[in-house]
């Protein structure tokens, strides 16, 4: 069973998608979020999970990832989640954590990339969104994907609308894709997802 971090911002709903599905090939041994007030924190304690604040103001980038980076390996994590953590992280944090590091974003990748996702692809007449899991590179949401789903857009939607759509399947993906990491059954290797044993 591999042990899992997941750092979050806010709400955690990705984060309770996450620990409902545990206990078959990971186990979610920490919670760490950069805001004392994220609601995910309360979900992490109430399913037992250890939580941790590491607040980033007043702190450079490299000090704020520093942290993390401690706490990370001070509690064995072996693959590390981001859910909903809203802030960029260092190039040396991501290389120390290669292959093991995967973030879920709303959009159909590469397409809309970074923030306010919902409201440029209404603006763009959309037809087709979704989410994407991917492993974590240096540039901004460009990693190996390593699953995505899609959902419709309608010509009615509102950005809220069409996000909590796309959430409704990113709380099935990120599940299915941590999975597929922790079984060892996607790596990245030379900058792609390689698959095996895959139906
Ligand atoms: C999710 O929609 C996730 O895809 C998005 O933030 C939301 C977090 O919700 N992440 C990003 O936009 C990352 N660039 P949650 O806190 O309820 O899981």
């Amino acid at each position: 069973m591999k042990k899992v971090a997941v750092l979050i911002s806010g709400r955690g709903s990705n984060l309770g998608s996450l620990i409902a599905a545990q206990e078959g090939s990971y186990k979610i041994i920490l919670v760490i979020s950069n805001n004392a007030d994220a609601a995910g924190l309360e979900r992490a304690a109430a399913a037992g999970i250890a939580t941790l604040i590491v607040p980033h103001a007043g702190k450079t980038r490299d000090s704020f990832d520093g942290e993390l980076d401690a706490a990370l390996r001070a509690a064995g994590a072996e693959i590390v989640v981001l859910a909903g953590f809203m802030r960029i992280l260092s190039d040396g944090f991501v290389r120390g954590w290669e292959g093991k590091l995967v973030n879920i974003h709303p959009s159909l990748l590469p397409a809309y990339k970074g923030i306010k996702v919902h409201e440029r692809v209404i603006e763009a007449r959309e037809t087709l969104s979704g989410a994407s899991v991917h492993f974590v590179v240096p540039e901004l949401d460009a990693g190996p994907v390593i699953a995505q789903a899609r959902v419709p857009v309608h010509p009615s939607d509102t950005p809220d609308a069409l996000a909590a759509r796309v959430l409704g399947v990113e709380h099935q993906l990120y599940p299915e894709a941590l999975t597929l990491l922790a079984k060892g059954k996607v790596r990245l290797e030379k900058g792609l997802a390689v698959f095996t044993d895959t139906p």
